[in-house]
C-alpha cells in the first residue's frame, strides 16, 4: 500500500492518511456497493462518461476516483483492478500523467476555469486511453461554471471521464446530477475504522489498546482520514506505545472514572455526591454538554452489558472496566437501566438550551438519584402471593372467630345489615326431599313442613318467631315484644301445634310460645332460623350467659362429646381470678 515517492513530506515522514491511501479497489474499506458497481462496469467495458461521488470528508471519494483512473488506463486494462506497476499506473500514483487532471472546485469555480477546461478536452487524449478529470468539491462551482459544465456533459468529449466529488450533494444542481452516475460513499462504521486502524498499527509496530483505537474511531465520526490523522497525532504525543490515558488526553475524552463515579452516585442515590462530581468536571475544564452525552452513552453501554451475552463484542472498553460495570449493575434490571437512559435523553435538549447548564445538569442528575428502584417482577409477584396468603389467613381466622364467637359477629353484622334475624329469614330457602329446610333442626323443620302443608296460614306466623329453642322436652317459640301479637295468634292453635310436634318427634315434645321482651329474644342456646342445632339437651336453668356459652361451637362440641349439660357459666376473668387464688 505504501508508496512514499511522491507523497513523502520534506522531513521524510509520510502522514498515515497518505501512506495508507488504497491503491487498489480491494484495499478500499467499506464502500462495497460503489466498488462492486465500478468493477463490473470496468469488466463489461461500460464505463460512464460522468460520475458523481458524494459523501462526507475522508471516506474514499478521491481515492476511488484515482483507482478508477488507473483501472481505465492501466496497460493491462481497462481492468477491474489496476496493476500499480505499469507506467500508466505509476504516473497516476505520482500525479504526473497529463491526462489525469484533478481540479479543486473551490479554487477554480469561475466560468473561465470551466471554459479553459472545456478547451483542453476538445482534443482526444494523447498519452492515455482515457482522460480522467476529477473536480473535487464540485458544489462550489459558480452558477455560470455549472452551466458551462452542463454543456460539456451534453456533448461529452470522446475518451474522457468526468468524476465530480462533493461533500454537499444537495448543493449540486439537479441538471448536473441527472447527467451523472451517482455513487453515495457511506460514513465508515466504528468497527470498520477500528479494524483499519488495527491494520495500520500492526504495520507501524504500534502498541495500542482496542479501547484507545475505539476512542480514535469515535472521534473520527465516520471519516477514515480523520481517524488516521488522529492516530498520527497520538503517535507524535506518545510514541509507539500508546496508553489509554494518552488516548484520553490527546482526544480530550473525559476520564472514564468521572463517568463511573457519577453513575455510581446516581445508582446508589447519593445525591450529595453529584455536586462534587460536577465540580470536578468544571475544574477539569470539561464541557458539561459533552459530559452529558458521554453519560448517556455510559448508560447505553450498561444496558448492552446487561442484555447481551457477549458484551465484550459490543463494548470496546478495558476489561477491568467491564468488571467494575458488572458490579455496578448487578442489582439492576435491564428495564431500570433503560429508564435511566430514557430520562437522561429527555434532559438532553433542556441542557442544550439552558442558560444555566450547571444547575440544569445538577438538578437533572439529582432527579435520577431519587428515581425509585423498580422491583423485579418476580419479587412483586412473590409479594402479591404472600399478601394473598396473608389475607386468606386473616379471612379464615375471621371465619373461625365468627364460629367461635357468633354473638360478637352478630353485632358486627347487625351494624352492617340492620336486623340480622330478619336478614336471615328472608334468605332463600333450600328445598330437601321432605320439604323446606329453614331452621336446620330436623324436628323443627319437619314441624314447619307439616304446617306448610296442613295449615299454610300458620306457617308464616311460625316462621316469623324471633328465636326457636329446642331441648328434650320443649320447642320454645320466642317472639320479641314487637311481635307479641304473632305470639297471640299462634297461641290459638297451640293444641294443633302440640299434636304436630308430638307426631314429628318420637319424644313427644311440647310446644311453648313465649311472647317475650326484646331481651328474651336475645341469643341463648337457641336455634335461629337457618342455624343448625346440635340437638343438645338444655336444662331449664338456661340463662343468658349459658346461652352465649352454648353458641360457642367449641363448647357445644365438648358438651356433645361428654353428653353432659350446662349447670352454670362463670365469666372468663372470674375463672382466671379463681385460678389465681
Ligand atoms: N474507504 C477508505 N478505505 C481506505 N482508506 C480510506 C478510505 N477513505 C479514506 N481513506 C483514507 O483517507 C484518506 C483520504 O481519503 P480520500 O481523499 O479518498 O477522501 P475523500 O472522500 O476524497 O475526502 P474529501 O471529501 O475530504 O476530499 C485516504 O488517503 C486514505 O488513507
Ligand atoms: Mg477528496
Ligand atoms: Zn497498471
Amino acid at each position: 500500500m505504501s508508496n512514499p515517492t511522491a507523497e513523502e513530506s520534506k522531513s521524510g515522514y509520510l502522514v498515515l492518511a497518505r501512506k495508507y491511501r488504497p491503491r487498489t479497489f480491494s484495499e478500499v474499506v467499506g464502500q462495497e456497493a460503489v466498488v462492486k458497481t465500478l468493477q463490473n462496469a470496468l469488466k463489461e467495458n461500460r464505463v460512464a462518461h460522468a460520475y458523481l461521488f458524494s459523501g462526507m470528508r475522508g471516506v474514499g471519494k478521491t481515492t476511488v476516483a484515482r483507482i478508477l483512473a488507473k483501472a481505465l488506463n492501466c496497460e493491462k486494462g481497462p481492468t477491474p483492478e489496476p496493476c500499480n506497476v505499469c507506467f500508466m499506473c505509476q504516473a497516476i500514483n505520482e500525479e504526473k500523467l497529463l491526462d489525469f487532471i484533478e481540479i479543486d472546485g473551490a479554487s477554480n469555480r469561475s466560468i473561465e476555469d470551466v471554459k479553459a477546461l472545456r478547451e483542453s478536452v476538445q482534443y482526444e487524449p494523447m498519452h492515455s486511453r482515457y482522460r480522467v478529470i476529477i473536480i473535487d468539491e464540485v458544489h462550489q462551482l459558480s452558477r455560470d461554471a455549472f452551466n458551462a459544465l452542463l454543456k460539456t456533459l451534453e456533448e461529452p468529449p470522446t475518451r474522457t471521464v468526468f468524476i465530480f466529488a462533493t461533500t454537499e450533494f444537495h448543493k449540486v444542481p439537479r441538471t448536473i446530477v441527472s447527467r451523472c452516475q451517482h455513487f453515495v460513499f457511506k460514513k465508515l462504521s466504528i468497527r470498520e475504522i477500528i479494524s483499519h486502524l488495527k491494520f495500520i498499527a500492526g504495520k507501524e509496530g504500534l502498541i495500542v489498546s482496542d479501547y484507545s483505537l475505539k476512542l480514535v474511531a469515535e472521534a473520527a465520526d465516520g471519516s477514515l482520514r480523520d481517524a488516521e490523522t488522529l492516530l498520527d497525532q497520538l503517535i507524535s504525543f506518545a510514541g509507539n506505545e500508546i496508553s489509554d490515558h494518552d488516548a484520553e488526553t490527546v482526544l480530550g475524552v473525559i476520564d472514564r472514572n468521572l463517568f463511573q463515579n457519577m453513575v455510581e452516585a446516581i445508582l446508589q442515590g447519593k445525591s450529595e455526591k453529584v455536586f462534587d462530581q460536577v465540580e470536578n468536571l468544571i475544574s477539569a475544564g470539561y464541557d458539561l454538554r459533552y459530559f452529558y452525552s458521554g453519560l448517556i452513552e455510559f448508560f447505553r453501554n450498561l444496558l448492552v452489558l446487561k442484555v447481551t451475552e457477549k458484551p465484550e463484542e459490543f463494548l470496546l472498553v478495558p476489561k477491568e472496566d467491564l468488571e467494575t460495570w458488572c458490579q455496578l449493575i448487578s442489582e439492576l434490571k435491564a428495564e431500570e437501566i433503560l429508564r435511566y437512559l430514557l430520562i437522561l435523553q429527555e434532559g438532553e435538549a433542556g441542557l442544550r438550551y439552558s442558560s444555566q447548564p450547571r444547575i440544569f445538569l445538577e438538578s437533572w442528575l439529582i432527579k435520577l438519584c431519587y428515581l425509585p428502584r423498580l422491583k423485579p417482577l418476580e419479587k412483586v409477584l412473590r409479594e402479591i402471593d404472600n399478601l394473598k396468603a396473608e389475607i386468606k389467613g386473616k379471612v379464615s381466622i375471621q371465619n373461625s372467630t365468627y364460629q367461635v364467637n357468633p354473638v360478637e359477629n352478630k353485632a358486627v353484622k347487625q351494624a352492617k345489615f340492620g336486623n340480622y334475624q330478619k336478614a336471615e329469614k328472608s334468605s332463600p330457602m333450600a328445598a330437601n326431599k321432605n320439604g323446606f329446610t329453614i331452621f336446620g333442626n330436623e324436628i323443627v323443620d319437619q314441624l314447619y313442613n307439616r304446617l306448610v302443608r296442613e295449615k299454610p296460614t300458620l306457617a308464616p306466623i311460625f316462621k316469623i318467631a324471633s328465636r326457636v329453642e329446642v331441648n328434650n322436652e320443649k320447642i320454645r317459640l320466642i317472639y320479641s315484644s314487637d311481635k307479641k301479637h304473632f305470639a297471640a295468634l299462634i297461641e290459638r292453635d297451640l293444641a294443633f301445634l302440640n299434636r304436630l310436634a308430638s307426631e314429628v318427634s318420637s319424644k313427644g315434645l311440647e310446644l311453648e310460645i313465649v311472647p317475650g321482651s326484646q331481651a328474651e329474644a336475645e341469643p341463648r342456646a337457641t336455634l335461629k332460623p337457618g342455624e343448625r342445632s346440635s340437638g343438645t339437651s338444655h336444662g331449664p336453668g338456661i340463662n343468658g350467659q349459658t346461652g352465649s356459652f352454648l353458641e360457642d361451637p367449641k363448647a357445644r362440641a365438648v358438651l356433645e362429646t361428654l353428653k353432659g349439660h350446662v349447670v352454670g357459666v362463670k365469666k372468663k376473668n372470674s375463672v382466671e381470678k379463681n385460678h389465681k387464688t
